[in-house]
C-alpha cells in the first residue's frame, strides 16, 4: 500500500513511521523545508523514544520518505493521512486552518481517487465538511472517500502506544473504505472497532475529557482528603481495585496539562455549547484542573507568608516526565506567578532545561543539574516526577536546601521516607509532614 502523510509533527511523523515499519510505503510531507531537510538526514525532529531509530531503519529500507513537494509525495498515493494540528482558538475551539489548507493542497495536488484518513483531532462533522471541501477542489473523475482514524497515543510512549494500543478506531462512510483501512492497520494485530465518522470523531474527545475527568476527580478527593486527615494514595488504591473503575489515571497532582487534555476539554465544551448543550460536567473539570495548577503556590504562601525574596527551586518543565514539551505544564503558571511574588527562581530539568526561556518570559535561571537548583534554595517544589526526582534520596533535599522544605505537586516520595529523611514536606491530598523540631 503507498501511503502519504501530511505533517510531521508529533502525530503525523510517528504514524508515517509505524506505518513505515509494518511494511507500508511511505511519504511524509510537510510545508517546512528545514524539517524536512532534518528528516531527509536521519535526524528526529521531535523527542520520542524509540522513534529515531525506527525512523532511520525504514529510510534506510527504502520504504520512508520524507518531501516539501505534494506533488512528488502523493504522487501514485492510494491513502492519504492528514496529521496536522489543530491548535486552540482564543474562544476555546479548534483551530480548522491547517487542516483545510492540508486538504486545499491534497485536492490541487491528487491525480487519482484516494482515501483520505483524517488523524487529526477535530469536532465532529469535520470530516464530512473536509471531505465537501476537497470535491470541491480536485480535478473531474477523481473521487474522494474519507476515513477517521483518531489516534491515541502518549507523548513519551508513542511508539510502544501505536504497537500496543488498546483499539484501532476507523469511522468511515462505506464498509468498502473501512476494510481497506482494516488492511492497511492489521499488522499492528490491535483490535479494530469500525464506526461511522461522527461517532469516530467523538469516540477521541469523550475519551480525552473522560480521564480528564478521572484525573480532576481524583484531584478533588484529594483536596478533600487533605481537609479530612485521609490518605489519597490510600483511597485511589483502594478505588481503583474495582475493575468498573480502574486504577489508570487515578493519579493525584497539580492537574494534567499536554497539547492534548486542555486542548480537547475546552473544545468540546465550544462543540457542545455551540449545539445549545451545557457541558457543564466537563466545565468544572476545567475548573478544577485550574485550581489544581495553581494549588503549590497557594500551599506556599500558608506556609512562608510571603515569597518576597525566598530562593525557590523548581523541579520539572515538561507537563509530565519523559517528554520535553512544555505545553499547558503547570511550570507556566507556577514559575512567572513565584517571580510576581518577588521569589527568586532556579529550575531543574533534565531534558527540557533548554526549552524554559522559549516559554517563560519572567525572569528565572534554567539548569539540568538538580544539585544546582537545590543549593542553597530556601524550598524545593516539585512540577514533573522525572524518574531522576522519584528515585533521589529525599535527604538530598535536607543536605542542599538552605532550610529542608519541600512542596511536593506530584507525591513522588512515601510518608515514611520524608519522615525519614527530616524534610518538611508538602503533598497533594496526603498528610502534612513537619519534623519536631520546625513544629
Ligand atoms: C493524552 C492521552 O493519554 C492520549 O490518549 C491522547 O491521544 C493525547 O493526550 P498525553 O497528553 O501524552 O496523552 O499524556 P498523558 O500521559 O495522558 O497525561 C496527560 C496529563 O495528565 C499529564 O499532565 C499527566 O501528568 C496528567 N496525569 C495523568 C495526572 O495528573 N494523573 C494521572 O493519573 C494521569
Amino acid at each position: 500500500m503507498k501511503i502519504a502523510v501530511i505533517g510531521t509533527g508529533y502525530v503525523g511523523l510517528v504514524t508515517g513511521v509505524a506505518l513505515a515499519e509494518i511494511g507500508h510505503t511511505v511519504t511524509c510531507i510537510d510545508v517546512d523545508p528545514e524539517k524536512i531537510a532534518e528528516l531527509n538526514q536521519g535526524i528526529p525532529t521531535i523527542y520520542e523514544p524509540g522513534l529515531g531509530e525506527m525512523m532511520l531503519r525504514n529510510q534506510k529500507r527504502q520504504r520512508l520518505h520524507f518531501t516539501d513537494q505534494h506533488r512528488v509525495g502523493l504522487d501514485g498515493a492510494d491513502v492519504v493521512y492528514l496529521a496536522v494540528g489543530t491548535p486552540q482558538l482564543a474562544d476555546g475551539s479548534a483551530n480548522l486552518r491547517y487542516i483545510e489548507q492540508a486538504a486545499m493542497d491534497v485536492a490541487e495536488h491528487v491525480q487519482e481517487s484516494v482515501i483520505v484518513v483524517i488523524k487529526s483531532t477535530v469536532p465532529v462533522g469535520t470530516n464530512v465538511r473536509i471531505k465537501q471541501l476537497m470535491l470541491s477542489h480536485v480535478r473531474s473523475g477523481v473521487t474522494i472517500r474519507i476515513a477517521s482514524n483518531p489516534e491515541f497515543l502518549r507523548e513519551g510512549s508513542a511508539i510502544h502506544d501505536t504497537f500496543h494500543g488498546d483499539r484501532i478506531i476507523i469511522g468511515t462512510e462505506d464498509q468498502e473504505t473501512a476494510n481497506v483501512l482494516e488492511e492497511i492497520n492489521a499488522p499492528f494485530g490491535i483490535p479494530v472497532v469500525r464506526t461511522d465518522v461522527s461517532s469516530s470523531e467523538m469516540i477521541k474527545y469523550a475519551s480525552n475529557a473522560f480521564l480528564a475527568t478521572k484525573i480532576s476527580f481524583i484531584n478533588e478527593i484529594a483536596n478533600l482528603c487533605e481537609k479530612l486527615g485521609a490518605d489519597v494514595e490510600e483511597v485511589a488504591k483502594g478505588m481503583g481495585l474495582d475493575h468498573r473503575i480502574g486504577s489508570a489515571f487515578l493519579k493525584a497532582g497539580i492537574g494534567y496539562g499536554g497539547s492534548c487534555f486542555p486542548k480537547d476539554t475546552n473544545a468540546l465544551v465550544q462543540l457542545a455549547g455551540n449545539h445549545h448543550h451545557d457541558f457543564n460536567l466537563l466545565k468544572s473539570v476545567i475548573e478544577v484542573n485550574n485550581h489544581q495548577q495553581r494549588l503549590l503556590i497557594e500551599k506556599m504562601l500558608t506556609r512562608f507568608g510571603s515569597l518576597s525574596g525566598k530562593k525557590v527551586a523548581v523541579l520539572g518543565l515538561a507537563f509530565k516526565p519523559n517528554t520535553d514539551d512544555l505545553r499547558e505544564s503547570p511550570a507556566l503558571v507556577l514559575i512567572p506567578k513565584l517571580t510576581e511574588l518577588g521569589a527568586e527562581v532556579v529550575c531543574y530539568d533534565p531534558i527540557a532545561a533548554n526549552q524554559g526561556s522559549k516559554w517563560i518570559s519572567a525572569p528565572a535561571v534554567y539548569t539540568n543539574s538538580v544539585a544546582k537548583a537545590l543549593n542553597d534554595a530556601d524550598c524545593a517544589v516539585i512540577v514533573t516526577d522525572w524518574p531522576d526526582i522519584k528515585r533521589m534520596d529525599p535527604q538530598t533535599f535536607a543536605r542542599l536546601l538552605r532550610e529542608p522544605i519541600v512542596f511536593d505537586g506530584r507525591n513522588c516520595y512515601s510518608i515514611p521516607a520524608a519522615r525519614k529523611a527530616d524534610i518538611e514536606y508538602y503533598s497533594i491530598g496526603r498528610p502534612d509532614v513537619i519534623p519536631e523540631v520546625s513544629k
